[in-house]
């Protein structure tokens, strides 16, 4: 069996673990600061595999040896947004997180893939990939899968129709400038456009941009089952080697004209983590939005490079 290491084990992180063993394709551990948290959850989480008839492995820890070996290693430790607060507020607290979480990590577990989740979630990939000293194949940020199926609910609730007809695809960075792109999203291949009315439509599209903003409102923390549930299908596609086309935060070297920087766009996941970058063609208007959104997450990157030295 593969082994999936989960660092925090907080909401986001026990989420993950309730995802990936109903789905029995790794071992996990849970790994989390606060002495009792991971054991208690992994032990409490392992008695529910007999009653959904899975044979997974789940055990907790604070210490990283427990990790040793793992495939994938999934980052979710760091602090959550309050209401009022945008994800870059998160950037210093989170980065002393992260940073250690991979360089400890890395100890034991030299070939893992990454799958970061912590928010700002392009500047903490970018920082995991700098601090590990890792090929861009081996670092991949979890926000697209996200931010589109948030796009797709949206567009279930609007049409009736089944979310599994319903395609939208999300790129650009996990912020308030990330870019639905609504000419590309379609039902059942029909283009949005043709079942929504634009008022309609631009609302959803406003919605989705702020949809992360929407449950911290509601919650008074961030999203956790959605985001899990995103870092589980990541995690599935490297491991079965699908070769699974969705939107993630990946190194760019050139595609999209955008260099040395994190940002979603479609990216194939195999075994070996990032496959490939798919690169769609865009239209003036597309380009603009993915040219304001990129402003955006290197103004973190940049503030990044401020606090530590990488
Ligand atoms: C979200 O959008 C937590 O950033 C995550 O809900």
């Amino acid at each position: 069996m593969a082994k999936i290491s989960i660092i925090g084990a907080g909401m986001t992180g026990a989420s993950t673990a309730v995802w990936l063993s109903q789905r029995e394709i790794a071992d996990l551990v849970l790994i989390d600061v606060v002495d009792g948290v991971p054991q208690g959850k992994s032990l409490d989480l392992l008695e529910a595999m007999p009653i959904i008839s899975k044979d997974v492995t789940i055990t907790g820890s604070t210490d990283y040896a427990a990790t040793a070996g793992s495939d994938i290693i999934i980052v979710t430790a760091g602090l959550p947004r309050k209401p009022g607060m945008s994800r870059d507020d998160l950037l210093t607290a989170n980065a002393n997180i992260v940073g250690p979480a991979v360089t400890e990590t890395l100890k034991y577990s030299p070939n893992a893939i990454y799958i970061i989740l912590t928010n700002p979630l392009d500047t903490m990939a970018y920082l995991a990939m700098k601090v590990g000293n890792l090929p861009r194949n081996r670092v991949i940020g979890q926000a697209g899968i996200l931010d589109s199926a948030r796009m797709r609910a949206f567009v279930a609730m609007e049409t009736g129709v089944s979310v599994e007809n319903i395609n939208c695809y999300v790129l650009g960075g996990h912020g308030d400038e990330m870019v639905p792109l609504t000419r590309h999203s379609n039902i059942a291949g029909v283009p949005l456009s043709e079942y929504i009315p634009a008022e309609k439509l631009e609302a959803i599209v406003n919605r989705t941009r702020k949809g992360g903003g929407e449950i911290v409102n509601l919650l008074k923390t961030s999203a956790y089952y959605a985001p899990a549930a995103a870092c589980a299908q990541m995690a599935e596609a490297i491991l079965k080697d699908k070769h699974l086309i969705v939107p993630c935060a990946a190194y760019m070297e050139g595609e999209y004209g955008l260099n040395d920087m994190f940002f979603g766009v479609p990216v194939m996941l195999g075994r070996n983590g990032l496959e490939k970058i798919v690169e769609y063609d865009l239209n003036e208007t597309e380009k603009a939005s993915f040219e304001k959104s990129a402003a955006a997450v290197r103004e973190t990157h940049e503030a990044l490079k401020n606090l530590v030295k990488l």
